[in-house]
């Protein structure tokens, strides 16, 4: 076994002892999402390369295997054959010591080819671009590349970043976006060009935009629309347009969720055979104090192209599997000041289903609550007179036909809120109840009566 190999797994081996001793008590915090994909224990950040490999989903993040800050970045790693109960397996990469990865093996992406999976990566410090691999069934090990770096110079020197690939095939070629930004001009995508993928050869800026430096670049074909999404270090955005010949022709850029960069980062996407894109975000934060965890990964979402030109959002359709025990509310008319409360939920993880119909100049507001009759509350809803989506102090607006209706799906994971607005807005915000299974919901017609045509919740269980 070469040195670096064996310094690798004793690295693995040590970060996996550190993870494995803080689970438990990682476990125990009330405020720990149930059905959240996230470490055993301690830090994460973006999920890296999710990837579909002899019949199971792959998922890989950022961790941090020895505190609940952001620090000495692995890949870990999760199983799952249903892409909503997943299984950690043992973290996938470490950084070798006095090595081009020693500070840190940072985001990048998974491929498949010829039955091997190759994970693309950015090594720190200086930023230089990696691979490693893996043919076995589950994944569990993985060889970094005795080709590494692969990229090891910028290609100009007038950069900020330089990291964060993303691969796709094109024709019997390969691509790959790298995130970076070129100084006096903005954030860009570096396109680089290879058909072995070992050898790089640098192309050109795919596109260059506003703001300073890119990260996370995912970029991936919605029938003929190409989508670019970056992260830049504020809110995740996207734009779609054409690609031909290399070139791609920006668009309009889009929020991608309206939680904001401290709720919402780094998304990462899959594009499965049949076309279908799943994206996973990051969501920051931990739980009570001293609890060994920080961050969780969103609920998949399936993105797809909406007829106004945006992207749609609706969460992957195997969620439904999670749910369990159902409460149908009444539905029927809701008057102004005859709020109605969901009585008898007494979960903190759940999903509810709320359908209406709202009027020219009226607004729903659900009202989400440790006690509905204390003061701290998020309300959250729609507002025809200004055409809104709102979520607490956050808004933004949406257009809805006026004989549609307006339907909510929220995922509520006790310390985290996954909204969806009619599949086109998409809100995750941490929220903070201050016990375990205290959920208050109520729902209200203020300005005048409107229409509830549907109003269910089902409990959610733990996935582990
Ligand atoms: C985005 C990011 C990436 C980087 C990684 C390091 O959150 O800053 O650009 O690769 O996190 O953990």
């Amino acid at each position: 076994m070469a040195h670096s190999e064996h310094d690798h797994l004793e690295a693995l081996a040590r970060a996996n002892a550190s993870v494995a001793a803080a689970a438990e008590d990682a476990a125990s915090d009330y405020l720990r999402p149930q059905y959240h994909l996230t470490t055993p224990a301690y830090w994460i950040n973006d999920p890296n390369g999710p990837v579909y490999y002899r019949g199971r989903y792959h998922m890989f993040f950022q961790h941090n295997p020895y505190g609940s800050e952001w620090g000495n970045m692995s890949w870990g790693h999760a199983v799952s054959e249903d892409l909503v109960h997943w299984e950690h397996l043992p973290i996938a990469l470490a950084p070798n010591p006095d090595s081009y990865d020693s500070d840190g093996v940072f985001s990048g992406c998974c491929v498949v080819e010829d039955d091997i999976a190759r994970i693309f990566y950015t090594g720190v410090w200086p930023e230089v671009q990696c691979v490693a691999e893996s043919d076995d069934e589950l994944l569990r090990t993985w060889q970094k590349s005795d080709r590494n770096p692969v990229i090891r110079e910028r290609p100009r020197e007038d950069l900020e970043g330089f990291r964060d690939p993303y691969l796709w095939r094109q024709g019997n070629e390969w691509r790959m976006a790298i995130g970076s930004g070129i100084k006096e001009e903005g954030g860009t995508v570096l396109l680089y060009g290879s058909n072995n993928l070992y050898d790089w050869e640098y192309l050109h800026p795919l596109t260059t935009g506003f703001g300073w430096n890119w990260e996370c670049p995912n970029f991936f074909a919605l029938d003929d629309t190409h989508v670019l999404l970056v992260s830049p270090h504020d809110e995740v955005v996207y734009t779609t347009g054409a690609y031909r010949d290399d070139r791609f022709e920006q668009g309009t850029w889009r929020k991608v969720d309206l939680g904001g960069k401290d709720n919402f980062y780094a998304p990462n996407t899959l594009t499965e055979a049949d076309g279908r894109v799943l994206m996973w975000g990051w969501i920051t934060g931990g739980g009570s104090e001293g609890a060994p965890w920080n961050g969780v990964l969103t609920l998949p979402r399936e993105v797809g192209l909406h007829p106004t030109g945006e992207l749609s959002w609706s969460p992957a359709r195997e969620l439904n599997a999670l749910r369990g025990k159902e409460r149908r509310f009444v539905s029927g008319p809701l008057r102004p000041g005859q709020p109605m409360r969901l009585d008898g939920i007494d979960t903190d993880s759940c999903e509810l289903l709320i359908g209406a119909t709202v009027g020219a100049e009226r607004a729903i507001t659900i009202r989400i609550a440790d006690d509905l009759d204390s003061e701290i509350h998020i309300d959250l809803g729609y507002d025809r007179r200004d055409a809104s989506v709102f979520f607490d102090t956050t808004r933004d607006t949406l257009e809805i036909g006026k004989d549609e209706e307006v339907t909510f799906r929220i995922f509520l994971d006790r310390s985290v809120a996954e909204c969806y607005v009619n599949d086109r807005r998409c809100i995750t915000r941490r929220i903070r109840p201050t016990s375990r299974g205290s959920l208050g919901v109520s729902i209200a017609a203020p300005g005048g009566e409107i229409g509830l045509s549907d109003c269910r919740c089902w409990d959610i269980g733990s996935i582990w």
